[in-house]
C-alpha cells in the first residue's frame, strides 16, 4: 500500500513517466486526414516531439480500395520513411491501438528513428510504430513512398 501511495505521488509529480513515444507516418500526420484524432482530448493527449525518419528502409505502400497507407514490416526494402514522433499518454495509446486494429491488422513494434529537428536533432531514438505483417503478396510490387501524403501526385485519395 505504501508503495502504491509513493508510486501515485511520483506519477502525479512526473506525469511524463506515463508517456510513450510513437512514430506516425500516414494519415495521423499533421495536415493528413486523421490528424484531428490526435488532437481530440477525448482520445487522450498527444504532444509533437520532432520530425524523424526510420533508420531502416521499409515499403510504405497505398493499398485496398480505400487507399490506405500500409507500412509493411519487411525491413531493408523500400525507403527510409519520413514521419512525426509524438509523446502520448496511456489513453491516447489505447485509442491508437484500437484505431489501428492492433494487433489484428497492424502490430505495434519498436523502431529506430533518426531525429531531424528539435533539441535531439541528429540523434537516434526508439519509438513505437504501427506496421503490418499481414498483407497481400502483390503489395510488395506496388510503388513505395518515402513520405505519405493523402493528396499527393499519386492521386490515390484516402477513403475514411
Ligand atoms: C500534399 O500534396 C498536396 C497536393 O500536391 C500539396 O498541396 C500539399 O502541400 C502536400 N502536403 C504535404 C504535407 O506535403
Amino acid at each position: 500500500m505504501k508503495g502504491f501511495v509513493l508510486l501515485s505521488v511520483i506519477v502525479s509529480v512526473f506525469p511524463a513517466v506515463h508517456m510513450t513515444l510513437i512514430f506516425v507516418y500516414g494519415t495521423l500526420k499533421k495536415d493528413q486526414p486523421n490528424y484531428l484524432l490526435m488532437r481530440n482530448p477525448d482520445n487522450g493527449q498527444a504532444e509533437f516531439v520532432a520530425h524523424a525518419r526510420t533508420v531502416e528502409r521499409y515499403p510504405l505502400v497505398i493499398a485496398t480500395k480505400n487507399n490506405i497507407p500500409f507500412l509493411l514490416n519487411v525491413p531493408e526494402t523500400g525507403q527510409r520513411i519520413q514521419g512525426e514522433i509524438y509523446s502520448v499518454d496511456k489513453k491516447m495509446l489505447d485509442f491508437l491501438d484500437e484505431f489501428e486494429e492492433c494487433p489484428e491488422l497492424y502490430q505495434r513494434t519498436t523502431v529506430q528513428l533518426e531525429v531531424q529537428d528539435g533539441p535531439k536533432s541528429g540523434s537516434i531514438i526508439k519509438a513505437f510504430m504501427y506496421s503490418t505483417t499481414t498483407y497481400e503478396p502483390e503489395w510488395l510490387q506496388k510503388p513505395t513512398y518515402e513520405s505519405y501524403n493523402a493528396s499527393g501526385d499519386h492521386g490515390l485519395r484516402y477513403v475514411p
